[in-house]
């Protein structure tokens, strides 16, 4: 028997727990109007970037088969542009005219094949608009011209004739969703975006026919929907997005988003309702559009709940759902229809296939790091995931099989760079054995770990292990590895993952202590009152230790060298943690350079005027200077170059130059696959 999160029973078989009874409700069918869902996971709109010029390629129906092989009930596409006042090929798939048909119908078939449905999502930004075509600042469109926090631009008010054209737009691209032969179209009207910019109050302050009362502001909204149906008929499913909570000043209330949903229902305008949260129009918003670890996992639930308490139709909910437990419990619970998972299933695109088959423990859980998913997206590259490199290269590595020679492979170094290629070899037939100096396996991610609020970072550790356990992998822990020990197995392959060490700066310290941020989580070095982070690096360390410390009754200055503190990080989760660094009250300070130390004070250069920066009353530096990739394993390498020893030889990860997991994982698997 094992409790709940929610403190729910599960029984368990003689004594074991059948994981595929556990999750009997996530693994029923469910109907959204005239389409019928063979399980409760769905996996939402998401930019993927692997569109080009506004069409479906073959990176994209290769990204969406694997989730939908994966045994996927429902899949919503990106959310696609489709007016020239929003019309960005480069970055969306573009429902504006008929070149995106062909694609979107090749996708929704492959998937089809695999008994997964297909919707598309309608997506207008409305202010909240960067790009451009040319670099020039876009002209942005809205209800008013009420400026927007998060992209700093005043909107043009859409001309009447605009809106109405706008609709038109609307309903044209879901026909021709409905044309590709799509099961449904989902109208994005949450996250503060155009529709949402519409309802609000406080974003709309028109006099026509679309602004004012409550049923004015939801005019767009309902002619999209009402006309929408009318092309796309009664054969497809018709859906919409919406947010209840969207975390912003000024955002569109729950009452008020509760009472248009309400109203839709009861106009029988949709067939079901999408819940999420959060908004693009503040930074405090946008972090629950894309939330990291530091947001409590399904913290929408309840919002859905509170939907479905005033409608009949089907109420879907996202947001930080990465543990089939956790979603079977929302829908034991009635708070939510169906379940969302984005970042889960980049993670692990075969989520419900081991949810039905009742390897829930084989799961490799998304751990809400943002970095190679979120933190791609936005960038403009292909979404992947620091665990799963595969994710976004699935073409690239369709042919992940068997190697036709098997090898003896042995890895040095334990970190997830190690881990991964061990696993990725044995998975490919090699004859595998690795080798780690210390007690445990896991590299820097034992330090990220550490830190206030990242121990859900720990799972990348936690899910390669369980990799490694179920394969047969040599681990050795407590071993150096030597020149004779290396003989010994006679290897094909050597692959030396070491890692990296931590490192002082090069200069005079005077009377003042220095220690290295490693040092500081991982030996719990006692520190003085007064604290200094000289913070280089700008990632998790200068940030995650300001946290810590500050929380030890320490007395913190984060000075770090960039433009911002965590410069070198995911944007929203550096957003976050600078929130809490404000209010932890750490004495934040940017762009410098440190300098040296002296009779209680650090000196630091600002690293554009030149000006002198000075920390007086100074007891310890702690640094986030730039670590170094460990040089241990240098003769193996003279060794291979002399012609001594007859194997391959890789070195990978920080070993080759210290930068961050995704790369680690992604080296490990690269030169695996390699093999
Ligand atoms: C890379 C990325 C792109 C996204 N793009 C969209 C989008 O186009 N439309 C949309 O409604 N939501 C979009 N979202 C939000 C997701 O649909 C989802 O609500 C969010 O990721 C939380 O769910 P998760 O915790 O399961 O990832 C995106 C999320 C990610 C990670
Ligand atoms: S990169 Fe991080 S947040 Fe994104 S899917 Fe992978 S584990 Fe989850």
């Amino acid at each position: 028997m094992i409790l709940s999160p929610h403190g729910l029973e599960y029984q368990g078989v003689n004594g074991l727990i059948c994981a595929s009874l556990m999750h009997k409700k996530l693994l029923e069918p469910i109907q959204l109007g005239p389409t019928r869902i063979k399980n409760r996971i769905f996996n939402p709109p998401h930019g993927t970037t692997l569109s080009h010029q506004g069409a479906v390629t073959d990176e994209l129906v290769a990204y969406h088969e694997a989730r939908a092989k994966g045994g996927t009930g429902l899949i919503i596409l990106e959310g696609m542009t489709f007016h020239p006042s929003y019309g960005f090929k480069e970055a969306f798939l573009y429902a504006g005219d008929d070149n995106v048909i062909p694609g979107l119908q090749r996708l929704g078939n492959t998937c089809r094949q695999h008994d997964t449905k297909v919707f598309g999502q309608l997506f207008h930004a409305g202010r909240a608009v960067r790009l451009s075509h040319d670099g020039s600042r876009p002209l942005t469109y809205s209800a008013s011209d009420v400026p927007d926090e998060r992209y700093r631009v005043t909107p043009v008010p859409m001309p009447n004739a605009m809106v109405w054209e706008m609709i038109d737009s609307y309903v044209q691209a879901a026909g021709r969703l409905a044309e590709a032969e799509l099961d449904g179209v989902e109208i994005l009207a949450s996250m503060g975006y155009l529709i949402a910019q519409f309802l609000n109050p406080l974003t709309n302050l028109r006099s026509d026919e679309f602004g004012g009362s409550h049923e004015n502001r939801l005019r767009f909204l309902k002619e999209i929907l009402i006309r929408s149906r009318g092309r796309i008929g009664q054969g497809k499913t018709l859906g919409i997005r919406v947010t209840l909570d969207e975390k912003t000043e000024g955002g569109l209330s729950t009452d008020d988003m509760m009472a248009i949903c309400q109203d839709l229902e009861n106009n029988q305008l949709v067939d079901y309702f999408s819940v999420i949260s959060g908004s693009s129009a503040t930074p405090g918003g946008w972090i629950h559009v894309f939330p990291p670890m530091a947001v409590p996992n399904a913290f929408v639930a309840d919002d859905a709940a509170r939907l479905k308490q005033v409608v009949a139709k089907p109420v879907l909910v996202a947001g930080r759902i990465n543990q089939a437990q956790t979603a079977e419990v929302i829908l034991i619970e009635g708070k939510a229809d169906m379940i969302g998972m984005v970042r889960a299933l980049i993670a692990d695109a075969e989520f419900v296939n081991k949810v039905a088959s009742g390897d829930t423990d084989q799961i490799r859980a998304c751990v809400g790091c943002n970095q190679a998913c979120v933190g791609h997206r936005l960038a403009h590259h292909a979404v992947s995931c620091i665990q799963n490199p595969m994710s976004g290269r699935e073409l690239q590595f369709e042919s992940a099989t068997k190697s036709t020679e098997v090898k003896k492979v042995l890895v040095i170094g334990g970190g997830p760079a190690g881990m991964r290629a061990a696993a990725t070899a044995a998975i490919r037939g090699h004859s595998v054995t690795l080798y780690e100096k210390n007690h445990k396996l896991g590299g820097q991610v034992d330090l990220a770990e550490r830190l206030p609020g990242r121990a859900e970072f720990g799972g990348v550790t936690t899910n390669l292990l369980q990799e490694l356990n179920d394969l047969p992998v040599s681990v050795h822990l407590n071993t150096a590895v030597t020149a004779q020990l290396i003989d010994s197995h006679k290897p094909d392959v050597v692959i030396i993952a070491t890692g990296a060490q931590p490192r002082l700066p090069d200069i005079d310290t005077g009377d003042i202590e220095f220690i290295d941020s490693w040092s500081v989580i991982r030996d719990h070095r006692k520190i003085g009152q007064n604290v200094v982070i000289a913070d280089w690096s700008c990632d998790w360390s200068g940030l995650g230790i300001a946290q810590k410390l500050v929380q030890e009754g320490h007395y913190v200055r984060l000075v770090s060298g960039a433009s911002v503190a965590g410069e070198s990080i995911q944007g929203i989760v550096r957003d976050h943690w600078i929130g809490e660094m404000h209010r932890l009250g750490v004495e934040m300070t940017t762009y410098a350079r440190l300098y040296g130390a002296d009779g209680g004070n650090v000196y630091f250069q600002h690293t554009t005027s030149g000006e002198p920066i000075v920390c007086e009353q100074v007891d310890t530096v702690v640094s986030c200077f730039a670590p170094q990739s460990s040089h241990e394993f240098d003769w193996l390498a003279d060794s291979v170059d002399q012609g001594d020893q007859q194997f391959e030889l890789y070195r990978i990860g920080d070993a080759m130059a210290p930068r961050t997991v995704e790369e680690a994982v992604l080296e490990g698997f690269t030169t695996a696959m390699l093999l």
